[in-house]
């Protein structure tokens, strides 16, 4: 047996940390300026002014309709403020995630038909001017400058007030309590798009979307032309909500937060978002112990949905996961049981949920014995309550080796089966394999396609896939779906904002979400396409919190093709940090967990090695066994700093 000593020189290599603060994509103070000229339209000068490197020089608009589009470099939130020195005249301002829809005539939209008007300023005299509170703008990385009037018009200053995050301190919207970094850049940016997706997504609660555009909507569906906006409904008490959507929703639904809570946890710990989001579901229970599809003002068109239903079960358990505050759970535990009784209610004499609360991510067909909804009902039995009731449905698996919708169906869904696989319905280790394989089998260029939802792909339902894949060990493949799917599609292409993740579009790279007749109105920030932040951290860092807060844990990083990860976020116990570095023979891992907490240490062997040396700081070399899936385990762990190299045979 050789013996081997750490060497300072070996961890400090570890120790050298790439500072993770520089993709942080949230801005360093609430006063935004553009960073580029995007287009330039009509007789104007001087353009580039007003840009964020200049100062004190003006953008001068001569007749009507010249116009300026400014871009942001990434997409932000908030409110217009120019300065003029113009005494007479017009100004319009139109706004737009994506850049297929530049235009000095409208914003891209909120509603499922037509686009939304631009915002108007009349100038009467020289000076500051900002949009009315209600006006801001939930969502956008273009601006547009328009000369409304007939003569010229000459600006001097234009910014815009960042609103997103607004319980957070102007100076500190990049105070994350998170961070992740990796020899791989785009999982990196993945990361940090994720959190400030989830930044984008939280808002003040009095700036809810009115949807005042569902009447103008439904009483006449062939409405075209522009449409007026107003954020002025306010959806949960308190000072910040979490929202689906920056632009649009701008509303509480639960099946959103279901991707989005996690990945807030690991990266700003933003609890009190989720909480005042959560509230407002609760408030509107009705008395059999149904949660609302989405919350007010919403929940007035009596929507009712046995999924979304779950899923706000589901978040007050992953809320007191995380933040281990059991004076919340107490407080909330009389209505979960009422909730969780009834969806037990809609088990059948076979065993299974018979789902007519349909309602879903708007795929269709979700009814009767859905998988999709059966797999995330007995997740949520075996979060907390023992009513379990065990399904025996694994025979269902059809011939393509997934399980098929319902009954009396062939499609088989993406959501079903990485719910299936996510909850743990299916035990048997061959036909997890199976049914991984087979949805792998149908990733297209653009990602994993979701055939439940006609010609979508989903980055809501990717999310669940892709936990799934990790779950089971499947690294590679997970780390290709986010390097394909997420990086050089959702980041890249030139129509995203390179910053926030979109809420979906077709298998063809269109960006068209099948259920909605209106593309402009598609989301650009939506918390549920942030997906594989939390599991970036929870299985490539491998932190995984056990007790609530973490006071157990479990540090398990799956290595994949990486050679190098710094992963870490902090609970109300503390901070937990996984920093690992392989290079085929030698695998090293430091963790820092809270003082008074235990856990569990998984280290993976360099090189599918099955034997090797360990070394831990100040002991001796100990030869060491690798378990059948390459691992060595140390238990009982207490909470500290401990370091460990595995050096293969
Ligand atoms: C304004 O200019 C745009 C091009 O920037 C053009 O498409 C549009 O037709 C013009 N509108 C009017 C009313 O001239
Ligand atoms: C601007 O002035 C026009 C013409 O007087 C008027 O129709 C419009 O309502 C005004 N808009 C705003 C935002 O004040
Ligand atoms: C624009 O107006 C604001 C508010 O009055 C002022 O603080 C700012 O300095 C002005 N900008 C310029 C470039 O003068
Ligand atoms: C920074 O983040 C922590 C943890 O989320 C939070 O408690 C604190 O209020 C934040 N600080 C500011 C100034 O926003
Ligand atoms: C809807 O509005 C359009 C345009 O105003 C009109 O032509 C059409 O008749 C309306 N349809 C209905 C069903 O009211
Ligand atoms: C929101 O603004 C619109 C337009 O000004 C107004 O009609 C509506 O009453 C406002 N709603 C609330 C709740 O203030
Ligand atoms: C705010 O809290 C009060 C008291 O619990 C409740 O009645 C009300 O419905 C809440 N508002 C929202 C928008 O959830
Ligand atoms: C069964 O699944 C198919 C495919 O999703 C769907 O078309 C059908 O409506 C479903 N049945 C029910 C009762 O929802
Ligand atoms: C589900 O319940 C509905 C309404 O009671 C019923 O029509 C339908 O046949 C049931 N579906 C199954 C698969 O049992
Ligand atoms: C599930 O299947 C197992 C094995 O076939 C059987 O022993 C068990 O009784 C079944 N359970 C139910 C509820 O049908
Ligand atoms: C994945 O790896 C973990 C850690 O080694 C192990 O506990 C788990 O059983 C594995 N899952 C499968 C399906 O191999
Ligand atoms: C997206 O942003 C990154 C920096 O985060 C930059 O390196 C990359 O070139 C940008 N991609 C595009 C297509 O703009």
């Amino acid at each position: 047996m050789r013996v081997l000593y750490p060497t300072p020189l070996l961890f400090a290599t570890a120790v050298a940390a790439v500072p993770c603060q520089q993709y942080i994509l949230a801005p360093p103070s609430r006063n935004l300026r553009p960073v580029a000229v995007r287009l330039q339209s009509g007789s104007l000068s001087a353009a580039t002014d007003l840009l964020d490197s200049q100062v004190s020089l003006s953008l001068i608009l001569d007749t009507f309709n010249s116009s300026v589009t400014y871009d942001f470099g990434k997409n932000v939130a908030g409110s217009v403020n120019f300065n003029t020195t113009s005494n007479g005249g017009a100004l319009g301002f139109t706004f737009t995630e994506s850049s297929l829809w530049i235009s000095p005539e409208a914003s891209d939209a909120t509603a499922d038909a037509g686009s939304d008007a631009p915002l108007v300023f009349n100038l009467t005299a020289a000076g500051h001017y900002a949009a009315p509170i209600d006006r801001e703008r939930g969502a956008f990385r273009y601006l547009t400058v328009v000369n409304l009037g007939p003569g010229q018009v000459s600006i001097n200053d234009l910014w815009v007030h960042f609103t997103a995050m607004p319980h957070w301190r102007a100076d500190s919207l990049r105070n994350y309590t998170g961070w992740f970094h990796s020899n791989d850049e785009k999982l990196n940016r993945v990361w940090y798009a994720g959190a400030y997706t989830n930044q984008l997504v939280t808002i003040d609660p009095t700036r809810g979307d009115a949807l005042n555009y569902l009447n103008v909507i439904t009483s006449n569906s062939t409405v075209i032309g522009t449409l007026d906006w107003w954020l002025n409904t306010t959806i949960t008490n308190g000072t910040s909500t979490l929202t689906d959507g920056a632009k649009r929703d701008r509303l509480v639904w639960s099946g959103d937060m279901s991707i989005a809570v996690p990945g807030i946890a690991v990266t700003t710990f933003d609890l009190i978002s989720v909480q005042n989001a959560l509230d407002s579901l609760y408030n509107l229970q009705n008395a059999s112990g149904l949660l609302p599809y989405a919350g007010y003002p919403f929940n007035k068109l009596g929507i009712v949905s046995f999924t979304y239903h779950l899923y706000a079960l589901i978040g007050v358990e992953s809320l007191f996961h995380y933040g281990g505050d059991r004076s919340y759970l107490d407080g909330k535990w009389a209505q979960w049981k009422a909730g969780m009784e009834w969806a037990v209610a809609q088990i059948d004499d076979t065993g299974l949920a018979n789902v007519t609360a349909s309602a879903d991510w708007l795929r269709f067909g979700m009814g009767g014995h859905n998988i999709e909804a059966n797999s995330i009902l007995f997740y949520t039995l075996n979060l907390g309550v023992a009513l379990a009731r065990h399904q025996n449905d694994t025979a269902t698996a059809d011939h393509m080796g997934l399980f098929r919708d319902n009954e009396t169906t062939t499609l088989a869904p993406q959501d079903g089966n990485s719910w299936a696989v996510k909850s743990g319905l299916v035990t048997n280790v061959s036909q997890v394999v199976q049914i991984l394989n087979a949805l792998q089998g149908r990733w297209g260029q653009y990602g994993a396609p979701a055939p439940e939802a006609a010609d979508a792909v989903s980055p809501f339902i990717s999310g669940f896939e892709l936990e799934a894949h990790f779950a089971v060990n499947r690294t590679t493949a997970a780390l290709t779906l986010i390097r394909n799917m997420l990086a050089d599609f959702m980041l890249d292409d030139p129509r995203m904002t390179n910053s926030t993740f979109i809420e979906g579009y077709s298998t063809s790279g269109e960006l068209r979400y099948a259920p909605y007749t209106n593309d402009p109105r598609i989301s650009h920030a939506h918390g549920w396409g942030t997906g594989p932040t939390s599991s970036l951290t929870t299985y490539v860092g491998g932190i995984q919190l056990v007790g609530a807060a973490g006071a157990t844990w479990a540090i398990v990083p799956q290595v994949g093709d990486l050679t190098h990860v710094d992963a870490g976020f902090s609970t109300t116990l503390g901070r937990f940090s996984s920093k690992w570095f392989t290079n085929g023979s030698v695998f090293r891992l430091e963790i820092s967990t809270p003082k008074g907490t235990t856990g569990t240490v998984g280290i993976p062997f360099p090189g599918n090695r099955m034997t090797a040396t360990l070394i831990r700081a100040d002991r001796p070399g100990v030869h060491v066994t690798a378990d059948d899936l390459g691992r060595y385990w140390i238990t009982d762990l207490a909470g500290g700093d401990h370091q460990f190299v595995v050096v293969g045979w």
